[in-house]
C-alpha cells in the first residue's frame, strides 16, 4: 500500500529516529508499504520519516552499473537500525534529489565507499560494503533517520541558490498537504 510522503517543512523530517526494538508484523508491513511507496514514486531509496514514522529504517533500490557503465536493475535492500561502521577518505560528488523535496537537485560530496552494519527483515545482522551511487544512496537515507537532508550538505552560494526552490516546495507540497 502506497503511503503519503512527508515533504520539506514537515518536522518529522528533522527528527532523530528511534531504534526498532523488535521486528514485529507491523514493522514488516511498514517496510512492505515503504517499498510500494518508493516504487510508486520511482525512488531509489526511502527512509521511514519520509512516510511520517520515526523509526531507524530505510530501504534502497539502486540500479547497478555493468562493465560498460550501463545501469541495470538493482536489488532491494532493507536496513533496520543501521550503523555506518567505516567510510573511505576518498569522496565523490553526485547529483542528488529526494522524494521529500520534489524538483530540487544539487551536487553532494560523500565518501566513495561505506561499510554498514544493520538488521535485515528477518532480524539477522549483516555487514556490507557499498561504493559509488549505492554508497551515496545509503548515506543519503542514513542521514534521513538522523533528521538530516541532502540540502543541508550543500553550502555557500550553491545552497543559497536553492533557497527559493525550497520555499516553494514547502508552500506547494508541505503546507498544502497539511491543510487537507
Ligand atoms: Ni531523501
Amino acid at each position: 500500500m502506497e503511503l503519503p510522503l512527508s515533504y520539506y517543512g514537515d518536522p518529522v523530517l528533522r527528527k532523530k529516529c528511534q531504534p526498532v526494538d523488535e521486528i514485529t508484523d507491523e514493522i514488516k508491513k511498514l517496510v512492505e508499504d515503504m517499498v510500494d511507496t518508493m516504487e510508486a514514486n520511482n525512488g531509489i531509496g526511502l527512509a521511514a520519516p519520509q512516510v511520517g514514522l520515526e523509526h531507524r529504517i530505510f530501504i534502497t533500490y539502486v540500479p547497478l552499473q555493468d562493465e560498460e557503465g550501463e545501469y541495470g536493475t538493482g536489488q532491494l535492500r532493507v536496513f533496520i537500525n543501521p550503523e555506518i561502521i567505516e567510510f573511505s577518505e576518498e569522496q565523490t560528488e553526485m547529483n542528488e534529489g529526494c522524494l521529500s523535496i520534489p524538483t530540487v537537485h544539487g551536487e553532494v560530496v560523500r565518501p566513495f565507499r561505506v561499510k554498514v552494519q544493520a538488521l535485515n527483515l528477518e532480524g539477522n545482522e549483516f555487514v556490507e560494503e557499498f561504493t559509488g551511487l549505492e554508497a551515496h544512496c545509503v548515506l543519503h537515507e542514513n542521514d534521513h533517520i538522523n533528521g538530516v537532508l541532502f540540502v543541508d550538505r550543500i553550502r555557500g552560494k550553491e545552497r543559497k541558490a536553492l533557497d527559493a526552490q525550497l520555499r516553494k516546495v514547502k508552500n506547494d507540497y508541505y503546507s498544502r498537504r497539511k491543510k487537507k
